[in-house]
């Protein structure tokens, strides 16, 4: 049966300043107006998960906020990290939580911050990537053509693809540089990794035993915790939190083992990692900008995005590809091609 972790720990600081430590991105309604990115994550796989069998792994700041956004869910079902130990040490700890309940389960593991466009399909592809993760004792990810030479993706290395047909991956390599990045898009054998990833928990346990056996060494003491597990105060559980080293479940285990199938799909996916995705997602004006919230005034100018305030104009004269988002106490103009280093400001307002 079913069983979906949605990973939510993520501090969305590109986002500044619509995010902050409470409000990270995937809690922001960026793409709805009525939905942040988490309920839109939830809504959309509600179809073919009860809502009891759908758990969130997140941190003591944002546990809050995500309860009052998915009162559909158990409140037990939000996972609570104590320290901050990257997608690894967030899937194990996941699984060993929801194991206890559901030892049997075949995980759905999804990211918080992106967007689907046929939500229908979407579903229909994680129930063949389950079939296939029981049938093979695989881990299956779903993988998507690549349209450019992003770095900030894993890549799936297949010996050929189509769509909805489950295939073997070759090897998975996590973030590689430009120069391999556009070969891998150049060949037309590789997928972008989405970030989602299906599997029997015995699966994933396995490969924690092989290629990360510290982390499962620790797992494994985390499991006798008991309840004490549950509470993120907890000391023994910090410590034992502390011991984990961080790193990404990509880099950790996809890039090592050697049973993983992928699905390319079509279903229109869209990682909202930073602002400049929105340019894929928004109606643009004649200009090519994309506007929210303010009337903008564009005089020889286009191509930004500019998120404002309502009730407030906002004049462009004689700039392109600017990044302007306006809030009640915060203002940001960067160059969309500065806006992956937004961090950089926060390192300096935060000293
Ligand atoms: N609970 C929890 N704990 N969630 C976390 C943690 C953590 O310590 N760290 C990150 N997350 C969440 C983020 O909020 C996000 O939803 C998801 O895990 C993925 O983390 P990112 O930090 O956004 O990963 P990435 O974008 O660099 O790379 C991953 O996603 C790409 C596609 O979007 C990789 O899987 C790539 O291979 C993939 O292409
Ligand atoms: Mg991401």
């Amino acid at each position: 049966q079913l069983t979906v972790f949605i990973m939510a720990g993520g501090s969305g600081e590109r986002f500044w300043p619509l995010s902050t430590r409470e409000k990270p991105k995937q809690l922001l309604k960026l793409v709805d107006e009525n939905r942040s990115l988490i309920r839109m994550t939830v809504d959309r796989i509600l179809p073919i998960v009860p809502a009891e069998r759908i758990f969130i792994g997140t941190n003591a700041i944002q546990a809050k906020g995500i309860a009052e956004e998915l009162p559909m869910l158990p409140v037990e079902n939000i996972i609570i990290e104590p320290l901050f130990k990257d997608t690894a040490a967030a899937i194990g700890f996941g699984s060993v939580v929801i194991g206890e309940k559901y030892p049997d389960a075949t995980m759905v593991v999804l990211a918080s911050d992106h967007l689907i466009k046929n939500e229908e399909n979407f579903c229909k592809r994680i129930l063949t990537a389950a079939e296939v993760a029981e049938e093979k004792g695989a881990i299956v990810t779903l993988g998507i053509k690549p349209n450019k030479p992003e770095t900030g993706y894993g890549y799936l290395e297949t010996e050929e693809c189509y769509i909805g047909e489950p295939t073997r991956v070759v090897r998975f390599w996590e973030k590689p540089n430009l120069h391999r990045a556009e070969e891998y898009v150049a060949s037309g054998r590789y997928l972008w990794n989405s970030g989602m990833f299906i599997f029997g928990i015995n699966t994933m346990m396995g490969a924690f035993e092989k290629y990360l056996p510290k982390h499962a060494a620790t797992l494994e003491k985390i499991g006798k915790l008991g309840e004490a597990k549950r509470d993120h105060t907890n000391k023994e559980l910090n410590e034992l939190f502390g011991t984990f080293e961080k790193i990404s479940i990509d880099f950790g285990i996809m890039e090592k083992f050697d049973n993983t199938f992928v699905i390319p799909v079509d279903f229109g996916w869209n990682d909202i990692g930073s602002y400049p995705a929105l340019d894929d997602v928004f109606e643009k004006t004649e200009q090519g900008s994309v506007v929210k919230g303010s009337t903008v005034v564009e005089v020889s100018a286009g191509n930004n995005i500019i998120l404002g305030q309502e009730g407030k104009v906002i004049a462009t004269l004689g700039v392109k590809d600017l990044v302007i988002v306006d809030t009640k106490d915060q203002l940001l103009i960067c160059n969309k091609a500065d806006a992956q280093n937004i961090k950089k400001v926060l390192e300096i307002l935060n000293k």
